[in-house]
């Protein structure tokens, strides 16, 4: 089935939109024409989480709880699910949610414009997780500015939370709104209106079917890139494919050779599931963005945008990531390491998209990854290092080397690896390796370093990793 209107649930009430504006952002919507002006606009590029708000989402029969951004969001993508909004907190008796009595006890608000956006952050946590410990906390708010209160009282009222009941209205209404969300949840979108177009497949077959026709249009996935060229370059997109709606394309497969992640997987799945195998993966993810980036934003979006500091790209090329695209007619395989040919120029071709990922399995082989960046939380690499490498004896028999923010691709350090491969760890081959450095990259000045710098950061990243291969130990406060 086929529509032209969406439907969300809102207080426990489906509501429909009929051909919105694919080019509307939620947030405008929510202020404009629900008339809920509790949720704020600060940056309009998804940098300060005074717009988050959070949705429910049907997961095995259950209500998967998601904090996002909507200044970033595009109001179709809200089709078939729940919009919880901060003023939809208060229970229908009065009585303040958990998270907003907390922050009223512990102060965690003075001039109150960043408030709602913190508490939808911690309200999406206490939805969440069974246990608020400090890093899931800090993990949980880090999407979120606050100018005038500072943080300790927020993470304050989040820590005292651990002492109430879990239940609230939502969870006491939860079998209603499994029902709702049951109802409205099975539909494909096609939106026409004056000048634009919007599609929200359910199937690949259904995304061909729309390719056919549909030439010259875009792919949205989690939108965290494309929706800022209508939020701040100010520009229209004409022609939008929703994949996030494909449900067959979100997964994450193991068959002990490689993991295959779908397109439309979001990175926080990645993130939790990656842990086990490449923990340094973990890392960098856990610094990408902010939970609202990461619960929409995916693997597919990063790689597809190819940008020189893309945080998955140099770790995926040092661990030899292949992409698996499709046409109209049939998939293709290709390596990562020959997917980008210029500055955010790749190979996908027209009619061509994403279908999944597959990262190779080294059951040998020591990954390690640093992202350097001017603040730890929420902000983009000025240098992101990837190292794979298969050590014998203190001998490198293997060995992969990527970075990102050093050229004008994500790039690997052949020359690099060249003087590491079947060379032992010792100081001399670390410091012919750093030279190499010099050969492999040619860093630019911009704002978020210097060439010099990059140089210098690039280097120190390949002594630490060696260092800590050898010691057995992690160096440094943040890395
Ligand atoms: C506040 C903020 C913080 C950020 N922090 C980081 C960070 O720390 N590290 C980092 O690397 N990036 C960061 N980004 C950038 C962005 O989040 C990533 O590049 C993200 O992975 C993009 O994925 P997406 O699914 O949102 O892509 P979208 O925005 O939906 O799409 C991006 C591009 O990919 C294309 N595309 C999407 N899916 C497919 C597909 N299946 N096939 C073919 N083409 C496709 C789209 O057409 C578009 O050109 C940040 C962005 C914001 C707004
Ligand atoms: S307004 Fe800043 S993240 Fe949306
Ligand atoms: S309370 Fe003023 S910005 Fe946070």
């Amino acid at each position: 089935m086929t529509s032209n209107f969406i439907s969300f649930i809102h207080r426990d009430r489906i509501i429909e939109v009929e051909n919105p504006d694919p080019n509307e952002t939620l947030l405008n919507y929510i202020r404009t024409k629900l008339k809920k002006t509790g949720t704020k606009e600060g940056c309009a590029e998804g940098g300060c989480g005074a717009c988050t708000v959070v949705l429910g989402e049907l997961k095995n029969n259950n209500i998967n709880y998601r904090a996002i951004n909507s200044c970033i969001t595009l109001l179709p993508t809200l089709e078939g699910k729940q919009l919880i909004l901060v003023e939809d907190l208060i229970s229908k008796d009065g009585d303040l949610h958990p998270v907003q009595e907390a922050m009223v006890k512990c102060h965690g608000s003075q001039c109150g414009f960043c408030t709602p956006g913190f508490v939808m952050a911690l309200f999406s946590m206490f939805k969440k997780y069974s246990n608020f410990k400090e890093d899931v906390i800090k993990d949980s708010i880090s999407g979120n500015l606050c100018r005038c209160t500072g943080y300790k009282p927020i993470i304050k009222a989040a820590k005292s939370l651990k002492n109430q009941k879990k239940i609230d209205h939502f969870s006491k209404n939860m079998e209603n709104t499994i029902k709702l969300l049951q109802k409205i949840n099975n539909r494909s979108i096609k939106i026409y209106t004056n000048d634009k177009r919007y599609f929200a497949p359910r199937y690949v077959q259904e995304l061909k079917e729309i390719l056919k026709k549909n030439i010259n249009t875009n792919f949205l996935s989690g939108g965290t890139d494309l929706s800022l060229n209508i939020t701040k370059e100010r520009k229209d997109i004409n022609s939008i494919i929703y994949m996030n709606s494909i449900n067959e394309l979100n997964y994450i497969k193991n068959n002990n050779k490689y993991i295959e992640i779908g397109a439309s997987t979001p990175l926080i799945d990645l993130e939790y599931y990656i842990k086990k195998y490449y923990p340094d993966f973990t890392k960098i993810l856990k610094r990408y963005g902010s939970p609202q980036i990461r619960n929409v934003g995916t693997v597919a979006g990063n790689i597809a945008t190819a940008s020189p500091i893309g945080d998955c790209l140099p770790l995926l090329l040092s661990l030899n990531a292949q992409v698996v695209l499709q046409d109209l007619k049939k998939t293709y395989l290709l390596f990562l390491d020959s997917f980008f040919i210029s500055y955010r120029k790749t190979k996908i071709k027209k009619n061509q998209f994403i279908r999944s990922i597959r990262i190779p399995l080294y059951k040998k082989n020591t990954f390690k990854a640093y992202k350097v960046s001017k603040r730890f939380d929420d902000d983009i690499s000025s240098i992101c290092a990837a190292f794979n490498l298969e050590i014998v004896k203190n001998k490198i028999e293997n060995v992969r080397i990527a970075y990102g923010g050093m050229a004008a691709i994500p790039k690997r350090a052949i020359f690099c690896e060249k003087v590491l491969l079947k060379s032992l760890i010792n100081e001399e081959t670390i410091n012919k390796a750093k030279d190499a450095l010099e050969k492999d990259f040619k860093p630019i000045s911009d704002m978020r370093a210097s060439g010099l710098y990059r140089m210098e950061v690039a280097k120190n990243l390949l002594e630490k990793c060696c260092v800590e291969i050898k010691k057995k130990k992690i160096i440094g406060l943040y890395t």
